[in-house]
Order: C-alpha cells, then sequence, then structure tokens
C-alpha cells in the first residue's frame, strides 16, 4: 500500500515537472539546433585543386561561407571532371540545399543541370569561369575575372618590350603553353596571342602544348617539346604553376630564361611565388588573376536574401606586375 502512494507520487511529481518544462518552452530546440536551422546551406562544387590558384580560391570560399558567418558550406571537388561537377550538383539539388555556386571546368555543357536547378528553384552562382549557355535565367549571376583583358595585357605589353629590347621587327617564336581545354580562362586568353600572331608576321607560335593547368603535366611537355625545338624566345604560360614546370624544364635543358636575354617569360596568376621569381628578374611578366572570390560571393548571397537586385556579371579589377613595379614588402603582404 506505501509503495503504491509513493509511485503515485512519483507519478504526480514527473507530470509536474513535464508541464513546467513545456511551460518554459515546450518544443523548443536546444540554441545549437537553432542555429542549424537558420544556417544558409549552399552547395559549392570546386572544379579541382590543379593550382595554387585554385587553392587560394578554395580557402577564401570556406572562409567567407563559414559556419560563423552563418552558412553551412558543401564543398565537392570535381578533379577536373566535368562529369563529376554535374553529379555534384544534381546531388546538390536532390538534398534541398538552399543555393549552389559553380567554378565550372569548361564552358559547355551546362544547360541540363542548370534547368533542373531552376526547376527545383535554388539560384546558381556562376564563379570564376563561365558558362555559355543561351539563355541567362538559368542561373543568379557570375562573378569572376575578365580573362580577355588579361590576355589583352599580356600580349600589348610584349609588344612593347620587344620594341624596348629594339626587337620589333625579329622573328619572334613563342611557345604557348594552355590551360585546360575549353574553360573560359584558357580560351580567352589564348584568343588575344593568336590575334597578335596573325597581326605581327614576325611572330610565329612555334607550338601549342597542353599544361592542364598543372606544373607536373607542363613539366613533362616543355620537357619533351625541348628536345627537337630549343629556338623559342618567349614562353607564353596561362597559369603559374605551369610557368614553374617549364622553368623547371628550361633549366635542365641549359637555357637561360627571364633577365633581358634570356627566354621572355609571360605568367598569369601572379601568386605569391610568381611575384618573388619576378621580382628577382625570372619571370618577366605577371599578369594578375584574383582567387578571393569567397567574400564577393557572400554579399551576392546577402544581397540577394535581403530581396536586393545583384549584378548580372561581377568582374574583378586586376594588375599587371613587372620586376620594377614589385617590391618585397608588396609580395609579403599578398594573400596568395
Ligand atoms: O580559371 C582560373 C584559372 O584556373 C587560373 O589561372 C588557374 O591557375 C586555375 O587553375
Amino acid at each position: 500500500m506505501r509503495n503504491e502512494s509513493s509511485v503515485r507520487l512519483l507519478a504526480l511529481l514527473l507530470a509536474l515537472l513535464a508541464a513546467l518544462t513545456c511551460l518554459t518552452g515546450c518544443g523548443a530546440k536546444p540554441a545549437a539546433d537553432q542555429d542549424e536551422d537558420t544556417r544558409l546551406v549552399v552547395g559549392f562544387s570546386q572544379l579541382g585543386s590543379e593550382s595554387s590558384w585554385r587553392l587560394a580560391n578554395t580557402a577564401s570560399m570556406l572562409g567567407a561561407l563559414s559556419r560563423e558567418n552563418g552558412y553551412e558550406l558543401l564543398l565537392e571537388n570535381a578533379k577536373q571532371k566535368q562529369e563529376n561537377q554535374l553529379a555534384a550538383v544534381r546531388n546538390f539539388i536532390l538534398q534541398g540545399v538552399d543555393l549552389i555556386v559553380i567554378a565550372p571546368v569548361a564552358e559547355t555543357g551546362w544547360e541540363s543541370v542548370l534547368q533542373e536547378a531552376k526547376e527545383a528553384g535554388i539560384p546558381v552562382i556562376i564563379m570564376d569561369r563561365a558558362v555559355a549557355v543561351e539563355d541567362e535565367s538559368l542561373y543568379l549571376c557570375s562573378v569572376g575575372s575578365d580573362f580577355l583583358s588579361e590576355g589583352r595585357r599580356a600580349v600589348a605589353w610584349l609588344e612593347d618590350e620587344l620594341a624596348r629590347r629594339g626587337r620589333a621587327d625579329d622573328a619572334i617564336r613563342i611557345l604557348h603553353l594552355q590551360g585546360t581545354y575549353g574553360a573560359t580562362s584558357q580560351l580567352f586568353r589564348t584568343k588575344p596571342l593568336e590575334d597578335a600572331a596573325d597581326a605581327n608576321d614576325n611572330w610565329t607560335i612555334a607550338a601549342q602544348l597542353p599544361g592542364d593547368y598543372t606544373e607536373a603535366k607542363a613539366y613533362e611537355v616543355v620537357r619533351d617539346y625541348l628536345l627537337s625545338d630549343r629556338g623559342i624566345d618567349v614562353i607564353y604560360s596561362e597559369n603559374d604553376n605551369m610557368t614553374f614546370g617549364a622553368m623547371r624544364a628550361l633549366e635542365e635543358a641549359g637555357i637561360a630564361y627571364g633577365g633581358e636575354d634570356g627566354v621572355i617569360l609571360i605568367s598569369f596568376d601572379a601568386v605569391r611565388q610568381a611575384l618573388q621569381y619576378c621580382m628577382e628578374g625570372r619571370i618577366n611578366l605577371c599578369v594578375e588573376c584574383n582567387p578571393l572570390h569567397g567574400p564577393r560571393v557572400e554579399e551576392l548571397i546577402r544581397q540577394y536574401e535581403a530581396g536586393q537586385e545583384v549584378p548580372k556579371h561581377l568582374f574583378v579589377e586586376e594588375l599587371i606586375f613587372t620586376p620594377d613595379s614589385l617590391t618585397q614588402e608588396l609580395i609579403d603582404q599578398r594573400e596568395y
């Protein structure tokens, strides 16, 4: 009997406790869970990790779209394969993310997957390289570099430099190291060089070699090329890592580069290591390509979430560097 009443008393106390808990916040989640609910889930299809530029770009995205800033960033590395990117984006759509960011490996082949994202009501931001789609309503906006302007500035510098050296009319043989075929950065850095070679009768593109934006590949193709042709005046290399590979191949072949008398080296990106080489006179021209898009993407997302109009295409301001325009202080301050 005594036992029965103490059980009843305990049950009564527990019910009271439950009622009290409910009054002070029945259904409320712990603070951490609440944060989860309000965080914006962003699926990010990064094309790869082929270059120093790319690593800086990924770090910039991770820093800007952090949990502290209110984001849940789902990062997928496509290892330079478009099929991996398409699969990643479809996965993001299935998961119902709030927004998708794509750094596309190549320009073409995006219509269907962008259409799928649109139908699912998920806005897409294109970052770095562009997508070639007729219907621009398939994505919210794009942010990246003006690659055509980069290429044009490189070529204009070469014309001026050859004139300064009194070589404007000399026969000039150019070895062209190309980035991943079909990428906006490859297409638009290639075009101005080809146009200039057409316009300048004394310029010849001796060869166009595939470097895939990697140091290893560029080293191999330049090393092999130099076995049969050592008469090169200029190397136009579409990114810094390929330039590093070419430098190694030139050194092994005993061919001087940089400075006033060596093979003229033109390089794109201007990462810290390349700028250091440039200041030392080992690279003649660094054309800047800025990878720090994270804060820009974050700003675009905030504008969009606030219902503001976002610019359709955002281009970044960039510079060119030569040995005389560089200081150690500038290089040390460089973020990438
Ligand atoms: O699309 C930007 C290019 O991609 C950078 O120049 C290169 O380094 C990267 O891999």
